[in-house]
């Protein structure tokens, strides 16, 4: 039974704030526990915030950034220096201001083609790194008011895959463009999840599947994030 813990914030700066300590707090419990801490990202601009937080004093200092490794949690099939890269989003906000050691990021493989083997390129890479199936420290995850996460949509066959990427070449939502994406069962693996739910729209979503979380999974994908360790949902207006 997945641990739930919910916290809703009055404003977006708020929740911001919340989400970086919290990041904070779980590196330092993995890197104790393990000696490293391992997290994937969202695309979009709700972390775009939180990476803000992760850069204000106090925190910036704690965080282990040597011993920190990044994947993402979806990307768009771009150049990672294109504006709607999520990989490049994270770089221009969070890398290039902190100091993690560029063998300790790992964009997905958005050079290698079709989507099909972009996917089970990521997919071999992540079983190397783990040694095994991925097991995130931390999987940061945003919500879309379809209540799509990642780039798991709704009605997509990525919904059901059993490995732990999945291409989505048809997202049916702006940016139009193919993508790669963790699956549920990658997701659900995590230590922790945070799903960041800002704005009315995903507010209703958000409270749909916290209030039925089964009737929900029938339509929100996001309800189907039911991580074997932690799962936290920050919600503001
Ligand atoms: C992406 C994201 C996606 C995002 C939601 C919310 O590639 O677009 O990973 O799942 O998290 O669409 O996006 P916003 O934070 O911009 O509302």
């Amino acid at each position: 039974m997945t641990d739930t813990d919910i916290r809703r914030f009055s404003a977006r700066a708020e929740l911001e704030q919340a989400a970086a300590g919290l990041i904070l707090e779980l590196a330092q419990e993995a890197v104790a526990a393990r000696g490293r801490f391992v997290l994937a990202l969202p695309g979009g601009r709700t972390p775009l915030g939180v990476y803000a937080r992760l850069l204000d004093p106090g925190v910036r200092e704690g965080l282990p950034w040597d011993r920190t490794h990044v994947f993402m949690g979806d990307e768009r099939m771009v150049p990672l220096d294109d504006p709607q890269s999520n990989f490049g989003q994270a770089r221009a906000a969070l890398f290039s201001r902190a100091v993690i050691p560029t063998g300790n990021l790992h964009p997905m493989p958005v050079q290698v083609a079709p989507l099909t083997l972009a996917a089970r390129t990521h997919a071999e890479e992540l079983t190397a790194f783990f040694d095994g199936p991925p097991v995130f420290d931390l999987c940061f995850l945003g919500l879309g008011p379809d209540g799509h996460t990642a780039s798991l949509f709704p009605d997509r066959l990525s919904l059901d895959a059993i490995g732990v990427v999945a291409a989505e070449p048809e997202p049916g939502l702006d940016p139009q463009v193919p993508r790669l994406t963790l699956t549920f069962p990658a997701i659900n693996a995590s230590r922790a999840v945070l799903i960041c739910a800002a704005g009315t729209e995903k507010l209703a979503v958000a409270e749909r599947v916290l209030a039925d979380p089964e009737g929900a999974a029938e339509d929100v994908p996001a309800a189907l994030v039911r991580p074997r360790g932690r799962l936290f949902w920050f919600l503001s207006c």
